[in-house]
């Protein structure tokens, strides 16, 4: 029998990761003779690990919290995405050796909203909270949506403020604070701070929500995130959570390393159909 191919997902705490059963399923669906194991590495290990991984014959890594900037470094070619983003979450291993670093969240992001969720961005007006990584790896390939612009709320209001200023270049953006888009009203509103992550919610004022609009918050679980909860209180139309973004970015990292697309929406319905 040939030897699979190794592929693997660091980062900490990685127990909970659902990647190894996502890519198996990939896997299966179309006949990828392949492994994909999730590994604890915290950022001090990094390097090792990824020098044992290769050694052993690796062939491509996702990297995780809280390694994404660190493979950003890390990579010896980046594509134009990851470039921007300064955060990488997926290493490909070319032929000559080198390790190429993209970063597939964006558009995992945008294929769940307009393919699978059918929410239209082109000249939407949405507002990203946050000004993490998170919110990084998302604003260029939102930006190719053509929105009518994008804000940026965050606590520390420097942090939205750098976000908006490096990425002014390809549309319409702006960093504030919460407070100052009290009276301001969207058609889509994505959670990119790590506050669902403890349970918590960002300071959004009410009514800041259009008719018709979305919420989708980036981190999911298996119970709605409060987040999603406001949504339902602003009536969004849809408030939704970020499973179908974690598929879709796995697929895409799928076909950078096999060259062969999966097709995602039977996998979604299985893993909705697992949330307890
Ligand atoms: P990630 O890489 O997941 O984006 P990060 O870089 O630590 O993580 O960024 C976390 C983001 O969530 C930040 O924008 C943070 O706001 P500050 O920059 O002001 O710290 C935001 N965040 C975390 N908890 C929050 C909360 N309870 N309410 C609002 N914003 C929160």
């Amino acid at each position: 029998m040939p030897d699979k191919d190794r592929y693997a997902v660091f980062g900490q705490p990685i127990n909970h990761s659902k990647s190894p059963r996502i890519h198996q399923l990939f896997a299966e669906q179309t006949d990828q003779l392949l492994s994909y194991e999730a590994q604890d590495v915290p950022a001090d290990a990094f390097e090792s690990a990824i020098h044992v991984f290769l050694r052993q014959g690796g062939k491509g890594l996702n990297c995780t919290v809280p390694l994404k900037e660190l493979a950003w470094q890390r990579a010896d070619q980046l594509s134009q995405r990851a470039t921007r983003s300064k955060a990488v979450n997926t290493l490909i291993l070319q032929e000559n050796g080198a390790l190429l670093g993209d970063n597939t969240d964006g558009i995992g992001l945008v294929t769940d909203l307009t393919k699978n969720h059918q929410i239209n961005l082109s000249n939407s007006r949405i507002l990203i909270l946050g000004a993490g990584g998170a919110s990084r790896g998302i604003i260029e390939p939102l930006m190719q949506q053509a929105p009518k612009h994008i804000i940026i709320a965050n606590r520390t209001v420097e942090k939205a403020m750098t976000l908006s200023d490096e990425f002014s270049v390809l549309g319409k953006i702006k960093g504030c604070a919460y407070d100052d888009i009290k009276n301001s009203q969207f058609d889509l509103i994505l959670n990119a701070t790590s506050a669902s992550l403890s349970g918590k919610l960002p300071p959004l004022a009410d009514n800041i929500l259009a008719e018709k609009g979305c919420c989708y918050d980036l981190a999911y679980g298996n119970k709605p995130t409060p987040f999603m909860l406001w949504g339902q209180t602003q009536n969004a139309e849809k408030s939704l959570d970020g499973l179908g973004m974690l598929v879709e970015q796995a697929a895409e990292a799928f076909y950078l390393w096999r060259n062969v697309r999966p097709e995602t929406s039977a996998i979604i319905d299985l893993l909705n159909s697992e949330r307890t």
